[in-house]
């Protein structure tokens, strides 16, 4: 089957080792379902990946992806959870020290076909296309924990969302939006501040700018370049939920203003299926289009990746297959 898969690390040129390929079809396992993946969605994690980060060499080649949306061995249409469990495990599966996510130990979902867990799988809603669904389980599932689980938001608090046109960024802060905060976002680029508004967003930003009062909650996935900004804006008591660092690792953390103002840092990883079950829900509910970039077929994904490093992108890159 054609899959897109890495085969060489390369921290500095990612795109060395992506190769889009054919890659022997998934083994038959028991209590394990193949889907027929019709869309899935390009995240920085497979950069990452490439990158060599989180991905051991022994486990090479490995085919890249941890988002899809397909169609089941018993024809159901179906949206794929990324985080794997062990199978004794029971309860929130983000918290597993075992847990892995698709395309880490077992093989992703940038393929014609792909074998997950049968519990790893949610029912696709009939409103949402194939390439809508595909962009749920990695970015939108990622931004619901955090506003909802880690931060608790609440409707009429304000947010800040840092870095708007990226995939999680995007999620935030149309998923913020129609829960009823107030967000704010900032982006390095006009064109990304125009976005994020015609996400939801009710006021915009330039990375790094003062902000015209201080925030309940903080969304940051940006690390090094956005970590004290984040900090600044928070008011006594906020909490600033943190899910990745793009840019780096940030020094000085900041640790000063975190104790006497009394903050939270707080961490937050993927989702558990229930959380994937009721962001769908919320989704079809409220009518969100998850916002995509852009599609392109499988066969065409190295273009996707390039386009992902430019850092351009506004939304998520969708393959089709
Ligand atoms: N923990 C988890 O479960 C989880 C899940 C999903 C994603 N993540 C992580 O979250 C991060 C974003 O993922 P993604 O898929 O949304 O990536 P993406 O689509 O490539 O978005 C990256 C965003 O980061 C911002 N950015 C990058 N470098 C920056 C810099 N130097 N200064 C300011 N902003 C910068 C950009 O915002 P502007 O261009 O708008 O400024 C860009 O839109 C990645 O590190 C990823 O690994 C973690």
């Amino acid at each position: 089957m054609l899959a897109v898969y890495v085969d060489q690390f390369d921290p500095d040129e990612p795109l060395r080792g992506l190769r889009v390929a054919e890659r022997p079809e998934p083994e038959p396992r028991t209590g394990w379902r193949t889907i027929s993946v019709r869309a899935a969605a390009l995240n920085h994690h497979d950069i990452w990946s490439l990158r060599g980060v989180g991905l051991a060499a022994e486990r090479l080649p490995m085919i890249l992806g941890c988002d899809a949306a397909g169609v089941d061995d018993g024809g159901n249409e179906v949206i794929v959870h990324a985080v794997v469990s062990s199978p004794d495990w029971r309860g929130d599966e983000t918290l597993d020290p075992h847990r892995s996510l698709l395309s880490e130990r077992h093989q992703g979902t940038l393929a014609q076909r792909v074998s997950v867990p049968a519990r790893n799988v949610v029912p696709k809603p009939p409103s949402l296309s194939f390439e809508q669904a595909a962009c749920l389980p990695t970015a939108y599932l990622t931004a619901y924990r955090m506003l909802f689980t880690r931060a608790r938001v609440l409707p009429g608090q304000t947010i800040l969302v840092q870095g708007a046109g990226g995939g999680l960024a995007s999620a935030l802060i149309a998923l913020g939006a129609h829960a009823g905060a107030r967000v704010w976002a900032t982006s390095r680029s006009e064109a990304k501040r125009e976005l994020a508004r015609a996400l939801g967003a009710d006021a915009v930003f330039a990375t790094g700018e003062r902000l015209p009062e201080r925030v309940d909650a903080v969304f940051d996935s940006v690390g090094a370049a956005t970590w004290s900004h984040s900090l600044r804006a928070l008011k006594p008591g906020g909490v600033l939920v943190t899910s990745g660092a793009t840019s780096g690792d940030p020094t000085p953390a900041g640790l000063s203003r975190i104790f006497f103002l009394q903050l939270s840092v707080v961490g937050s990883t993927m989702g558990t299926r229930d959380e994937l079950s009721q962001l769908t829900e919320f989704v079809v509910q409220h009518r969100i289009e998850p916002l995509i970039d852009r599609t392109l077929p499988l066969e065409e994904a190295r273009d996707g990746f390039a386009a992902m490093l430019t850092g351009k992108l506004q939304g998520k890159v969708v393959f089709t297959v």
